[in-house]
Parts: C-alpha cells; sequence; structure tokens
C-alpha cells in the first residue's frame, strides 16, 4: 500500500512527468495531469507516444520533478536517455524527487483517452522543502500553453507565453529563466 501523502499528493490535479516504454525499448517521458479522486488515479491522454506506449505496455511511472528545464523538454521534445534509469527494465527518470509506478487499464477515445493507474511500486529519493515560487509555477503554466502552440499555432497561445514569461524574468531561478529560453528556442524551432 502506497502512501500517497508521502508523495506530496493530494485529490485533484498533480503536475507529473509520466515515463514510458515503446515495444522497441525506447523511454520516453511527458508532463501528465494526474488526476485523484476518490483515492483513484487517473490520467487523460490526448493520442500522442505516451499514449501508444500505454496502449502496448501496461506500465506507466509518475515521477515527481521539480526541474523547470525537465519539464519543457519533456513536453516539447524527447529527453535523452541518459536522463533515464531503469528499474526492474522500465525507465523512470534518475533525477525525479520519487516515482510511483501504475498498472494502466485503458478507455481509448478517438482524440483522448482515459487511463485508470492502479499504483504497484513506488520510491522516494529526495526529500526538500519546497517554497512556492510563481517563476517556477509560471514554467509549467507556459509550457502548458506552449503544448498548445505547436499544435495550434494559434497567436493567442503566444500571448500567454509571453506574459507567464515576465513573471519568469522577475520572479523565476536561473534555472526557470534557462527552461523559458529553451521553451522559446522549441516553439521557434
Ligand atoms: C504541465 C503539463 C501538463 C500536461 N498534461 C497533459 C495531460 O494531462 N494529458 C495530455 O494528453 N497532455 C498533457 N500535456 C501535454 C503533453 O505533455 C504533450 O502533448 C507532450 O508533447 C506529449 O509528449 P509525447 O508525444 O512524448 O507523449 C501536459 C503538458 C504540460 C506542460
Amino acid at each position: 500500500m502506497i502512501d500517497i501523502e508521502e508523495f506530496g499528493i493530494h485529490e485533484g490535479i498533480s503536475e507529473v512527468i509520466l515515463s514510458t516504454i515503446s515495444p522497441e525499448g525506447v523511454p520516453n517521458a511527458a508532463p501528465i495531469g494526474l488526476h485523484l479522486k476518490d483515492i483513484k488515479f487517473s490520467a487523460r491522454i490526448y493520442n500522442s507516444k505516451t499514449l501508444d506506449n500505454i496502449l502496448s505496455n501496461q506500465t506507466a511511472a509518475a515521477n515527481i520533478v521539480d526541474d523547470p528545464f525537465l519539464f519543457v523538454q519533456s513536453a516539447l521534445a524527447d529527453v535523452e536517455r541518459g536522463k533515464f534509469e531503469f528499474t526492474d527494465k522500465f525507465p523512470v527518470l534518475k533525477d525525479a524527487l520519487g516515482w510511483i509506478m501504475f498498472d494502466c487499464r485503458c478507455r481509448k477515445g478517438e482524440n483522448i483517452s482515459v487511463v485508470e493507474l492502479s499504483p504497484v511500486r513506488s520510491k522516494i529519493l529526495k526529500r526538500k522543502i519546497v517554497p512556492v515560487n510563481r517563476g517556477f509555477n509560471a514554467v509549467i503554466e507556459a509550457t502548458v500553453h506552449a503544448t498548445r502552440f505547436v499544435v495550434l499555432k494559434e497567436q493567442q497561445y503566444l500571448d500567454k507565453i509571453n506574459y507567464y514569461n515576465t513573471i519568469v524574468q522577475k520572479c523565476g531561478s536561473q534555472g526557470d529563466k534557462d527552461a523559458m529560453k529553451l521553451l522559446f528556442d522549441l516553439i521557434r524551432s
């Protein structure tokens, strides 16, 4: 039995980086909202590599991550193999604060699928006190809009990214600012 609160996870949606593996053994990572309601975990996943991997291998690991660069990179590009480590042949992120591995049951939809997640194993790697920082939170918001911008190319998303960038520049750490630079580089490429 996993003590969810030990992972800082409460009812609502926690933003994690989900790691999965392809049939060819290629690890993948992408930010996904981990829903918790009535002691049940689930995710709503649009058609993506993450969904393809879950459909072929019904396992996923929710990596609890506080690295803004990794959020941007995994949302908009591939994460290099060196950033993963393998536990029982399944990839998790080396820099995660902790991870929860799940068995997945997928209800496939046309564009979006609902995945029910049953925890099977978990590990806490680092315990940290993390004060609320608007800069880090703004990187996460900007990255959500960036994932929409790269698909839909609408100005409204760029406007939102620019708005959140002003908060990152005012309140963020150097790591947050480096993550925003990566975000702009990736959406322009
Ligand atoms: C904070 C955050 C939360 C996200 N949550 C979800 C989600 O719950 N479901 C989803 O399908 N995409 C979500 N995304 C978008 C995916 O991460 C994005 O589409 C990604 O490129 C998918 O990568 P993949 O093709 O490697 O799986 C989220 C992005 C961010 C930045």
